[in-house]
């Protein structure tokens, strides 16, 4: 059976439109017949070191065709038909997509980092996905030596946890969780990997949005890292860690329009003026680089 899918999956990419079609239509009717082994058959196929890189790429990407699209309804459709599936079936297929972040293929490992962000999308809003973000965050974090080869990995990492980050509201409550994540991320923002910096400045954007009234204890060493950032990095580093401050500013342009409207008195978020207390480093960092371009 896994033989045939591989086939099945190179015939479906042939050069001949018959070949091709036939393939399609045997794919079209697996899934149709029996939904969750087609999904296993797949994720499989995704996490098989055995296997071609032609099919495993195919794999991963009709499994994110199979859990989002671009119109809403059918969209809406997608979510709910994952939702319903067999829980140890979805278990399973997690297993594989993560496995495969850890895959020396380049292919597979990039393509089962966007089947993890979007099933991520879905389960972590309804809290069911709680190991993913322990799971990403021991990647980004292995080896802060690593060689070359695993960077795409800790990328790969580094981004599903920007996606992940907005719903981890638990973990960002309980205080010894929320500082291993920070320390993770923050560390991240001095990898040696350029493209690593600037997602981990991302994440930090992220929480800054999402946890602002969290993020107190951690500011001073934002701050160290975000000013080298901007005075020494590559520019689309030093643009997330600006970034950073913005998204506070408008963080706390808002709670402060909160408190000053008459109507708005339900923001339970106090202002920590972290803006204000910055300002006087801020105003020289913002200016070198306004001087700089
Ligand atoms: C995040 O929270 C979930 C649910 O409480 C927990 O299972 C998981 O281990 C936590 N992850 C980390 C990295 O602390
Ligand atoms: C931030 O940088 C300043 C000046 O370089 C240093 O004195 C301070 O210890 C650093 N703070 C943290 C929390 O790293």
């Amino acid at each position: 059976m896994a033989n045939e899918v591989t086939q099945v999956l190179l015939n479906a990419q042939s050069v001949d439109g018959s070949v091709r079609k036939q393939a399609e239509e045997s794919l079209k009717q697996f899934q149709e017949q029996n939904l969750a082994g087609f999904l296993l058959a797949l994720s499989g196929e995704l996490a098989s070191e055995e296997k071609p890189v032609d099919s495993r790429k195919l794999a991963g990407l009709i499994l994110k065709n199979a859990l989002d699209a671009k119109e809403q309804h059918r969209k809406f459709k997608l979510v709910q038909r994952w939702l319903s599936l067999d829980v140890g079936v979805k278990t399973q297929i997690k297993a594989c997509l993560l496995q495969t972040l850890a895959s020396p293929v380049y292919e597979a490992r990039s393509t089962t980092s966007q089947v993890i962000a979007k099933v991520a999308g879905i389960e972590l809003p309804q809290k069911q996905w709680p190991e993913l973000i322990g799971s990403l965050l021991s990647t980004v974090v292995q080896g802060m030596n690593p060689s070359e080869g695993s960077n795409d990995v800790k990328l790969a990492a580094t981004r599903a946890l920007y996606n992940a980050l907005s719903f981890v509201q638990a973990n960002f409550s309980n205080d010894m969780e929320r500082d291993y994540i920070m320390k993770v991320v923050c560390e991240s923002t001095l990898s040696p990997e350029v493209k690593i910096r600037q997602a981990a400045f991302e994440c930090l954007v992220s929480v800054s949005s999402s946890y602002y009234e969290k993020i107190a204890p951690y500011m001073q060493d934002i701050f160290n890292i975000s000013a080298k950032a901007v005075k020494e990095d590559e520019e689309p580093v030093a643009l997330q860690a600006i970034e950073f401050w913005s998204s506070i500013c408008d963080e706390e342009i808002d709670i402060l329009g909160d408190y000053g409207g008459d109507f708005t008195a339900d923001s339970k978020v106090p202002c920590f003026y972290f803006i204000k207390q910055a300002l006087p480093a801020l105003v020289p960092m913002l200016l070198e680089t306004l001087l700089k371009h």
